[in-house]
C-alpha cells in the first residue's frame, strides 16, 4: 500500500468524499513507481454562471428578436423567414436570416423547427446518431382539423404559441419576449400558468421543477450527485401538468447542446449553447399518454432479461477474485439471494480496460470462479471505463497493451485541434477517448470486447466515467504519458469517517469511538475549490463562426468548483474524426458508447439482449441500456431521493433504473442499509455498490439486515411474473415501471410531488420509511374509500384509509409497507435463489378486488432472453361476479403448474369454490379467499388453457 497525503480538488467533484488518503494503487504491477498527476493540471478557469453574475445582461430585456416573413403554407403546416431586425450579439454572434419551419406530424405531436439559413459551422444532430421523429402517414396530406395541438404566430415581433385545440388552453407562448438565435447562444421563453406542475428535464436527482427560481443545467457530469446539479445525464424534455384542465403535455428539443432552463414564477427560459431549434410538443392528454408519446419517438426502452430483475451485489474493493468468491459464498451460506456478482475496477490490471490483474485476478482462477458461477445460473458484470490507457514508450510492458496499439493504428481516437492525439487523465493515469464518430471504431471495439470476452466470459457490462469524463483540464497526457501509469490527482480509498445520520444514536458506544477518530481527522485540510487564476475578462470573449468553444460568453451553472467546462470532463475543444467538436456533442459522448457496447455485445452474445448498466445518458439512451443512479451517499436524504431521480428516469425513457442501495460514499449502518435493501427491492435495477474504504454493506453484513432483506427479497422474488410482465410493458409502449402518485391520479393536484411514495406498475404502493429512529411512516392512498381500495400487503386485510389524507403506517426495522390496489391481479411464481430457480417453481395469482368485486391483469413470458422473439405467452386475467377467467395467447408455454389463488375482498365466505367444474379446497380469512392445491388441475402448465375459477 502507498500512502500519500495529496488532498486535491476535485476529491469533491467526484464525490469521494475520504478525508484521509489511501491511494488505491496496489493493483499496480509496477509497485511503488507510480507518478501522480499533478493536481495543477486539474484546474480549470473560473467561471461565474451566468445566473449568478448580477452584473449579466438579460437577453430578454436587450435583444431585438425577429421579423417572420415569407410564410407558405405546406400540406404538413407551413415555413417562414425570419429577419433579424437589429443585431445585439449579447452572448454570441446574431444570425440575420433564420428558416422557420412548422410540421404537424401526427394528431398528437407538432414540431417547430428554426434554424439559421447559412448553416456554415451550425451544429446539426445527425438523425443516426439520435433519432428525429417523423412525419406519421401521408407527407402530403393533412386534416389539420384532427390535430389537438395549434400552432399560431405573430409576425412582426416574430412569436408564437402552441394551443390545444379541445380546450383552447394555450400551452407554449413565446409572446412577450425576443427569439435570440446567435452562433453561441439560443433562447426562448415560455409563459406558465401560476403554480405551475412541471417535471423532467433531468438527468438530476430532484425531479420537481415547480419552484421559481430552479435552474436546470444539462451539461452531462461526473459529480457525486449534487442536489439540483447536473449530473450524468442530458434529457431536454419535460412535462406540464395542467389541473386546471386535467390536460398535461410535453416539449422536447431535440439537441444535444450545453443547456440551461430557468423557471420564474410564470415563464420558462430555455437557452441552449449551439445548434437549432428542434422542439417537438406532444399532446397528451394524460401524464402517460406524454410520457409514452415522447418515450416511443426517441427510442422504446431496451428489453432486460429476465434475469436482470435478481439482485445484484458489487462494491469498490473486492480486491482479489478470492473476494468474489466469498461474497458468492457468504450469500448462499446466509440463504439470501444472488443472482449477479460485479467487479468493480479492482479486477484490472493498473486499471486499465479489457486487462485483469495477474496476481490478484489471474485468468485461470478468474474463469474456474465464472465457471462455476455460471453453473449455479448466477452472473458476472465487470466495469468497464470510457477511457483507454496510454502506454509508457518506456515501460517495454506496455507495448502488449493492444487495446491502445490496435486504437490509435486504426486512428479512433479523440484529437487536439492540431490533430494530436487527445490525452486526458482517468484511473490509469493518461488516457485516450474512443472516437465513436470515426470509421473504425467499431471494429476495434468488437475486437476488443470480443478477446475480452473470450478470456473472461462476463453476462454484461457496466460502463462508467462516460460523461465523458477526465481528471483533467484538457490534454493534459500531451507529453506526459511518458510518467504512465500514474495515479489520480486526489484522494482514494482510506478511512471512511461519514455515518449515517441517527448512527450516533442507534450506535452510541461504537460511534463515541469513531467521534474521536473523526475529530482528528477533520483538522486534516479540506480541499478547497481552486482554479487557476486566469481572468475572465480575457476569456468569455465573442468569436465568430463556431465560436469561443472553450469558454463559452455565457457561463452555465456547472456543478463543478470552479464552472470550466473543460473540469473532470473532456474539453470542449477535443475533436472528432468528422470535424465535430465535443462542444457540441458532449451531452452524446455516453449514448454513442453505449450504443457501441450494445452493437458488441450482440458480436457475443448473438440475438441475445445486452445487459448493460451506464451512467451518462441522453435521450433514447433507454432503449440500449439501464441505468444506476451514480454516487449517492449513504444517508437518508440520498435513499429519499432516489425514488424521484427513479421518476425523472421514468419519464426520460430509463425504466430499468436503480441507485447504489445501502449508499456509495461513506459507510452505512444497519438500520439505512435494513430500510434501503427494502426499499431497493421494488426497484426494477437492484444492486447494493459502495465505495473504497468503506466498511462492508453486503446485506449479511449486520443480522437485521440480513432478514430484512430475507423478507423484501421473498417479496420481489415471487413477484417477478409481475415485473417481468412490467418490463416487457415498458419495452412495448414505454411505459415506467415506478409511477408517481401524479401520474396514477393525475386530475388531483394534491397528489404533484408526492416522491416518498411510489406506485410499482398500476397494482401495488410502496411506502417506504425514510428518516433514521422511527417505526411509523405516512403515505397518502388516493381514492380510498371512494374509487379505490387497498389491502395490506402482509394481512391482506382491507384498508381503513381515508381519501387522500396522510395515514401514519407501522413500520418497525424489518418491514416496509406495501399495499396491494383493488382492481388489480398480480402472476406470481414461488420464489428460487436464483431467477432460473425461480422459473421452475408453481405459479399463484393474487387477485385484488375493487369496490365492485372487480378486477384485471395480466402476465407475459418468453424465454426471458432472446432479442428477437419467436414464442411469447400473454395471459389475461379478468375476475368479475365472483368468477376469475385467464385466457393466453402466444406460442410460449411454461411447463410449471398452478398451484394456488389468492383472492382479497370477499366480502363473504363462499359455500363452495370450483376450479372450472371441480371443487377445490379453499379457506377463508379476513375476507380472503385462499385455494391451494390447483397443481393436479394444470399439469400440463399453469396457462396451457384457458380456465375459470368461481366462488
Ligand atoms: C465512479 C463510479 C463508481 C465506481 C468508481 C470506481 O465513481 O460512479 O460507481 O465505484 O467510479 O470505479
Amino acid at each position: 500500500m502507498i500512502f500519500r497525503d495529496l488532498i486535491k480538488s476535485s476529491v469533491v467533484a467526484l464525490g469521494v468524499t475520504n478525508s484521509v488518503l489511501e491511494v488505491a494503487s496496489s493493483t499496480s504491477s509496477s509497485g511503488d513507481s507510480r507518478a501522480t498527476v499533478p493536481n495543477d493540471l486539474t484546474l480549470g478557469v473560473k467561471q461565474v454562471p451566468n445566473i449568478l453574475n448580477d452584473t449579466a445582461v438579460d437577453a430578454n430585456q436587450e435583444a431585438k428578436g425577429y421579423t417572420l416573413v415569407n410564410v407558405t403554407s405546406t400540406p404538413r403546416g407551413l415555413t417562414g423567414i425570419l429577419e433579424l431586425k437589429e443585431a445585439t450579439n449579447i452572448y454570441g454572434y446574431d444570425f440575420d436570416h433564420l428558416n422557420l419551419t412548422v410540421t404537424y406530424q401526427s394528431d398528437k405531436r407538432l414540431n417547430v423547427h428554426i434554424e439559421p439559413t447559412n448553416l456554415t459551422d451550425v451544429y446539426i444532430l445527425p438523425e443516426d446518431l439520435v433519432v428525429k421523429p417523423t412525419i406519421e402517414g401521408d407527407v402530403n396530406s393533412f386534416n389539420f382539423e384532427d390535430s389537438d395541438l395549434v400552432f399560431q404566430y405573430h409576425s412582426d415581433d416574430f412569436s408564437f404559441e402552441v394551443v390545444r385545440a379541445s380546450t383552447g388552453e394555450v400551452l407554449f407562448s413565446t409572446d412577450g419576449n425576443p427569439l435570440v438565435f446567435s452562433n453561441q447562444f439560443i433562447q426562448f421563453n415560455t409563459t406558465l400558468p401560476k403554480g405551475y406542475a412541471i417535471s423532467g428535464l433531468g438527468e438530476s436527482i430532484h425531479g420537481s421543477l415547480s419552484l421559481p427560481g430552479t435552474v436546470k443545467t444539462l451539461f452531462a457530469n461526473d459529480v457525486g450527485d449534487p442536489i439540483d446539479g447536473n449530473i450524468y445525464g442530458v434529457h431536454p424534455v419535460y412535462y406540464d401538468q395542467r389541473y386546471n384542465s386535467n390536460t398535461t403535455h410535453g416539449v422536447y428539443w431535440r439537441t444535444s447542446a450545453i443547456q440551461e432552463v430557468i423557471f420564474e414564477e410564470q415563464s420558462l427560459t430555455w437557452r441552449a449553447l449551439s445548434g437549432v431549434i428542434d422542439l417537438y410538443f406532444f399532446s397528451g392528454p394524460d401524464p402517460k399518454d406524454v410520457i409514452q408519446q415522447y418515450v416511443s419517438e426517441i427510442g422504446l426502452p431496451a428489453f432486460q432479461p429476465y434475469w436482470a430483475l435478481g439482485y445484484h451485489q458489487c462494491r469498490w474493493g473486492y480486491r482479489e477474485i478470492e473476494d468474489l468468491e466469498d461474497v458468492v459464498t457468504n450469500f448462499k451460506n446466509f440463504n439470501i439471494p444472488l443472482e449477479t456478482i460485479w467487479s468493480d475496477i479492482d479486477y484490472m490490471d493498473s486499471y486499465k480496460d479489457f486487462t485483469n490483474d495477474p496476481h490478484r485476478y489471474p485468468t485461470d482462477k478468474y474463469q474456474d470462479f465464472l465457471d462455476k458461477l455460471h453453473k449455479n445460473n448466477q452472473h458476472y458484470v465487470p466495469i468497464f471505463d470510457a477511457a483507454i490507457y496510454v502506454p509508457n514508450p518506456n515501460n517495454e510492458t506496455d507495448n502488449d497493451y493492444t487495446p491502445f496499439h490496435a486504437g490509435n493504428e486504426s486512428d479512433i481516437f479523440l484529437k487536439n485541434p492540431d490533430g494530436s492525439l487527445y490525452i486526458g487523465a482517468v484511473w490509469p493515469g493518461y488516457t485516450a477517448f474512443p472516437d465513436f464518430l470515426a470509421n473504425n471504431t467499431q471494429d476495434w471495439w468488437n475486437e476488443m470486447f470480443k478477446e475480452w470476452h473470450d478470456r473472461i466470459p462476463f453476462d454484461g457490462i457496466w460502463s462508467d466515467m462516460n460523461e465523458v469524463s477526465s481528471f483533467c483540464v484538457g490534454s493534459c497526457g500531451t507529453g506526459r504519458y511518458f510518467e504512465n501509469p500514474a495515479d489520480p490527482p486526489f484522494l482514494v480509498g482510506g478511512e471512511v469517517t461519514q455515518y449515517p445520520s441517527g448512527f450516533n444514536v442507534s450506535n452510541s458506544t461504537e460511534w463515541k469511538s469513531i467521534s474521536s477518530s473523526i475529530a482528528a481527522t477533520a483538522t486534516t485540510s479540506k480541499p478547497s475549490p481552486s482554479s487557476s487564476s486566469a481572468s475572465i475578462d480575457s476569456m468569455n470573449t465573442l468569436l465568430p463562426g463556431k465560436g469561443n468553444i472553450n469558454y463559452p460568453p455565457y457561463a452555465i451553472n456547472h456543478a463543478q468548483g470552479d464552472h470550466d467546462l473543460a473540469t473532470h470532463a473532456v474539453s470542449p475543444n477535443a475533436t472528432h474524426a468528422d470535424g465535430t467538436v465535443e462542444y457540441d456533442i458532449h451531452n452524446l459522448y455516453g449514448f454513442l458508447q453505449e450504443k457501441a457496447i450494445h452493437a458488441a455485445l450482440l458480436e457475443i452474445f448473438p440475438n441475445k439482449r445486452p445487459f448493460i448498466i451506464a451512467r451518462s445518458t441522453f435521450s433514447g439512451a433507454g432503449h440500449y441500456m439501464g441505468h444506476w443512479g451514480g454516487d449517492n451517499n449513504a444517508d437518508y436524504d440520498m435513499m429519499y431521493f432516489s425514488i424521484p431521480q427513479a421518476f425523472s428516469m421514468g419519464l426520460s425513457g430509463i425504466p430499468f433504473f436503480g441507485v447504489d442501495v445501502c449508499g456509495f460514499n461513506g459507510n452505512s449502518d444497519a438500520e439505512l442499509c435494513s430500510r434501503w435493501m427494502q426499499l431497493g427491492s421494488f426497484f426494477p435495477f437492484y444492486r447494493n455498490h459502495n465505495v473504497l474504504g468503506a466498511i462492508s454493506q453486503e446485506p449479511y453484513v449486520w443480522s437485521s439486515v440480513a432478514d430484512a432483506t430475507r423478507t423484501s427479497m421473498a417479496i420481489r422474488y415471487l413477484l417477478l411474473p409481475y415485473y417481468y410482465t412490467l418490463l416487457h410493458e415498458s419495452h412495448v409502449t414505454g411505459l415506467p415501471i415506478l409511477r408517481s402518485l401524479s401520474w396514477q391520479f393525475p386530475y388531483e393536484k394534491k397528489y404533484n410531488g408526492i416522491d416518498n411514495q411510489l406506485f410499482v406498475g398500476d397494482a401495488l404502493i410502496v411506502t417506504p420509511v425514510l428518516e433514521p429512529g422511527v417505526n411509523k411512516t405516512k403515505g397518502v392512498f388516493p381514492g380510498a374509500g371512494v374509487s379505490e381500495v387497498y389491502y395490506d400487503w402482509y394481512t391482506h386485510e382491507k384498508q381503513d384509509f381515508r381519501n387522500g389524507k396522510n395515514e401514519t403506517l407501522a413500520a418497525p426495522l424489518g418491514h416496509i409497507p406495501l399495499h396491494v390496489r383493488g382492481g388489480h391481479i398480480l402472476p406470481l411464481q414461488e420464489p428460487g435463489y436464483t431467477v432460473a430457480e425461480s422459473r421452475e417453481n408453481p405459479f399463484a395469482l393474487l387477485v385484488a378486488l375493487d369496490n365492485e368485486g372487480n378486477a384485471s391483469g395480466k402476465l407475459y413470458l418468453d424465454d426471458g432472453e432472446s432479442l428477437e422473439i419467436e414464442e411469447s405467452l400473454y395471459v389475461d386475467f379478468v375476475a368479475h361476479s365472483k368468477s376469475l377467467t385467464a385466457s393466453s395467447f402466444g406460442e410460449y408455454n411454461v411447463s410449471q403448474p398452478l398451484a394456488n389463488i389468492t383472492i382479497l375482498g370477499v366480502e363473504k365466505k363462499p359455500k363452495q369454490v370450483e376450479f372450472e367444474d371441480s371443487k377445490v379446497k379453499f379457506s377463508y380469512e379476513n375476507s380472503t379467499i385462499f385455494v391451494t392445491g390447483l397443481e393436479k388441475y394444470t399439469k400440463e402448465g399453469a396457462f396451457a388453457k384457458q380456465f375459470t375459477l368461481t366462488w
